[in-house]
């Protein structure tokens, strides 16, 4: 096994090296050019209703490393906190427009909501306090849980790829995230109580799938903030790859500041540390993501 001196597992990038699950490393290649043809975005809900396990950092730079390979990206901040417009340098709060109106169907257009971010072809849904009051407004709604899918409906030919940055939380919101998604990406700290509550993330994903969206899949786990110098954290991964196996990505996104620095500077770390190790782990989870997604 490919190991460094402190005993990491180095981050292979050859067929023949193991990557930091202690897989062998697949052959990613470069993705193709985006098909001119493209006629529909796929939609990509980023969910785990534990709280900061990287959801929208991964969201965010995600987006980002799938702009560099060409596709056209809308994010959507589907949290109250408006973590994801903040982290894109967006103010939310002084907008008179966020996805909140859009749910509402007050009337407002999504181009009157929709921001483009500073890099081009990244742009935003931004969300922002008002969301909370969705979750509640929502609930006597025909079809509540279709709201969503709705709003989107009508942007998917503008996009490749839709990203809906999820809360941390399995509420109605969440559900409308599953409803309108053709895929999950589940974002897993390496820590010890990582996977607790994933099997009940599974459930609710397998009862959307089977009462709401037959055509929702798991497209990935992907382990954050992974310090491989620590045994803890590799060894949280090996169990992370024995219990759900192949589904688990081959990449990882390790710990480094350079993360919450990005926040402070309201960019992706592909323009902000665009040579940065977290930039090229960014861009593999895209090449693994485009290569699982062949659609996008
Ligand atoms: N790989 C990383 N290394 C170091 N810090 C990170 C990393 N990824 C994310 N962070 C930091 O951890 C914190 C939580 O990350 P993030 O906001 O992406 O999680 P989240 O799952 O979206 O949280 P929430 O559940 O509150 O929405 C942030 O301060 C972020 O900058
Ligand atoms: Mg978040």
């Amino acid at each position: 096994m490919a190991r460094t001196s402190r005993g990491e597992r180095s981050q292979a990038e050859g067929p023949d090296q193991v990557g930091p699950t202690g897989r062998p490393w697949p052959d990613l290649p470069r993705p193709a050019p985006r098909d001119p043809t493209h006629q529909e975005a796929v939609v990509l809900a980023l969910c785990n209703q534990k709280g900061g396990v990287g959801k929208t950092t991964s969201t965010i730079n995600l987006g980002a490393c799938l702009v560099e390979a060409g596709r056209r990206v809308l994010l959507v901040d589907f949290d109250p906190q408006g973590s994801l417009s903040v982290g894109l340098g967006v103010n939310s709060h002084t907008r008179e427009a966020s996805v909140y109106d859009l749910l509402m169907g007050s009337g407002t257009l999504p181009q009157d909501a929709i921001v483009a971010s500073s890099t081009v072809g990244l742009d935003i849904l931004p969300a922002n306090i008002d969301l909370s009051a969705a979750e509640v407004q929502l609930v006597s709604e025909v079809a509540r849980e279709h709201t969503l899918t709705r709003v989107l409906a009508p942007l998917k030919t503008a996009y490749d790829v839709i990203l809906i940055d999820c809360a941390p939380s399995l509420g109605l919101l969440t559900i409308n995230a599953l409803t309108a998604a053709d895929g999950v990406i589940i974002p897993l700290e390496c820590e010890f109580f990582a996977l607790r509550g994933v099997a009940m993330l599974i459930d609710t994903i397998d009862k959307v799938h089977n009462r709401l969206n037959p055509k929702l899949e798991l497209v990935g786990i992907l382990g954050t903030m992974y310090d491989g110098r620590t045994l803890h954290n590799r060894e949280v991964l090996e169990r992370v790859v024995e219990a759900f196996g192949d589904v688990v990505f081959h990449t990882t996104i390790r710990r480094t500041v350079k993360f919450p620095e990005t926040t402070v500077a309201g960019e992706p770390i592909t323009s902000y540390a665009s040579d940065s190790s977290g930039a090229q782990q960014y861009r593999m989870l895209a090449r693994e993501v485009l290569q699982r997604c062949p659609a996008a």
